[in-house]
């Protein structure tokens, strides 16, 4: 087991993993509005009734479109989306120059609301909660459809292989993903195989040093006999420290003297059970 070496800081790093989604709205006057929001997760009242929880801060064109509408698109961000995403969250802050990237909105398929063409996955959700904590409202959002990207081939609700959509990951700077890395249930044998293979490692590693330990111990002990008769024969002395030298080597090569899992010379945090250095339990 890996002890994690943690610090505590100010909760200030709130944004740690979070999805980006660009919500996609009509304005009063029927125009399309877009604009990025990642404070976006998933809940489910039962069944097959799932609900996009999205959450939205201060005044915002993008709030109260979906206050009035009852309606909106929550179009995944992929990693050829950033500059469309960087576009829509900066819009009302940049000098009215700033040429407006192009792209393409089409009408839902389900519900009245502008979906951007680019993206891979949309969410098509109507609002039937809101709840306002402060200066924030968070929105409950019954999905009504959801739009894949047709290269997708999911067989369940848990098999969707997001390497394929390429979703952009924000912390506060903008993530790609990495690898798949399995499916549910994959890891539980990997834990197990693991543990297995850990319990041998750790049982030769115990046998090595039980033998180096008896080996010094005989050795110490002719060191003893032999300083006590050494007057007469220093032959019992020599064999004892001949033992005893056999018995180091033993614990260098066998690897008795090592963390069998991080290979430092072994010490221990205090007198505990576990390396120093690596944090696994070893004994
Ligand atoms: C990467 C990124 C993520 C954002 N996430 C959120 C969010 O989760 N909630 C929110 O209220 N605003 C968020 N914003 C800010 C809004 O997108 C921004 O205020 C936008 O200009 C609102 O546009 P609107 O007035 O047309 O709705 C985010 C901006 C960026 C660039």
């Amino acid at each position: 087991m890996i002890l994690m070496k943690r610090k505590s800081v100010e909760p200030i790093y709130s944004m740690c993993v979070q999805p980006s989604f660009i919500i996609g709205t009509y304005n009063e006057d029927g125009s399309c509005n877009f604009a990025p929001i990642t404070w976006v997760s998933a809940t489910c009242k039962g069944g097959d009734d799932y609900m996009l929880v999205i959450s939205m801060y201060g005044s915002k064109r993008t709030r109260e479109n979906v206050i009035r509408n009852r309606m909106f698109s929550a179009n995944l961000v992929n990693t050829s989306m950033l500059p469309l995403m960087d576009y829509f969250g900066t819009k009302h802050s940049v000098d009215e120059h700033v040429q407006e990237p192009e792209y393409g909105v089409s009408c839902g398929e389900v519900l009245d609301v502008p979906t951007l063409d680019d993206s891979p996955w949309v969410y098509e959700c109507e609002v039937a909660k809101a709840v306002e904590a402060g200066e924030s409202v968070t929105f409950f959002c019954p999905i009504r459809n959801i739009q894949m990207d047709e290269k997708l081939n999911c067989t369940d609700t848990f098999d969707v292989d997001l390497t394929v959509l390429d979703p952009v990951i924000y912390s506060g700077r903008y993530h790609s993903l990495g690898r798949s890395l399995g499916k549910i249930g994959d890891f539980r044998e990997k834990t197990m195989e693991k543990s297995e293979e850990r319990e041998e490692i750790l049982s030769k590693f115990h046998l090595h040093r039980m033998l180096m330990f008896i080996l010094a111990g005989i050795a110490l002990l002719l060191c003893f006999i032999g300083g006590m008769v050494a007057v007469h024969d220093i032959t019992i002395l020599v064999i004892g420290g001949i033992l005893f030298l056999a018995s180091v080597l033993y614990g260098f090569f066998s690897g008795a003297m090592f963390c069998p899992f991080c290979g430092q010379i072994i010490s221990r945090q205090g007198f505990g059970e576990h390396c120093k250095y690596c944090g696994e339990k070893i004994f």
